[in-house]
Formats: C-alpha cells, sequence, structure tokens
C-alpha cells in the first residue's frame, strides 16, 4: 500500500492511504489523518492556502487552478495546492503553514 511521508513541524509521519480511490486529493488524505492543512475555501481551489511541497514521489499533474495560482517559481520548487494534486504513489511532501 503506497504512503504519504509528511513532515509537519519537525515532525515526520507515514500515513497510509488506499489507492484505489483516485479522487483523493493530498488534502483528504491529510484531512483524513488529522494533519491540518490552511483553508478557507473548503478545498475547492479558490484561496490557494493548502501549499505544500512535494519532495519526492508522484502526483497527478498540475490543474488549471494550480497553474493559475502558482507562480512559475512555485512550481520549479515543488508547491502544489493539496486540494487539486492527488498521489500517484509514495510521497514525501511538506506542509506549509500560514
Ligand atoms: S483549500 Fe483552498 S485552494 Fe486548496
Amino acid at each position: 500500500m503506497p504512503e504519504l511521508s509528511v513532515g509537519v513541524v519537525q515532525e515526520r509521519l507515514s500515513l497510509a492511504f488506499d489507492q484505489s480511490d483516485p479522487s483523493l486529493s493530498l488534502k483528504d488524505l491529510l484531512d483524513a489523518h488529522a494533519v491540518a492543512v490552511a483553508s478557507e475555501c473548503g478545498g475547492v481551489g479558490k484561496c490557494g492556502f493548502c501549499l505544500v511541497v512535494v519532495e519526492s514521489g508522484r502526483c497527478s499533474p498540475l490543474t488549471s487552478v494550480e497553474r493559475a495560482t502558482l507562480s512559475d517559481e512555485e512550481i520549479t520548487e515543488g508547491y502544489r495546492l493539496a486540494c487539486q494534486a492527488r498521489p500517484l504513489g509514495n510521497v514525501a511532501l511538506i506542509v506549509v503553514e500560514q
């Protein structure tokens, strides 16, 4: 079973998830494991607060919402909107505190 490896304030958590539901976003998985992710839009891609940095692993391609929200520099550095990105296997990420 794939895992999310998540850095949260100098603590790294390993969160197993069921990959059989490909619609689950990183935010859905983090929420399900009570890992706080900033959000003011309820996860519909409008607030831009749910930032994570993907350190390794593969996620779904950038969405048009992410391309409109993130700067080129942020995209190059691995920033994603947790409500838009879906893990495609093992992923290591850092939750960006707002
Ligand atoms: S939760 Fe608002 S953009 Fe992701």
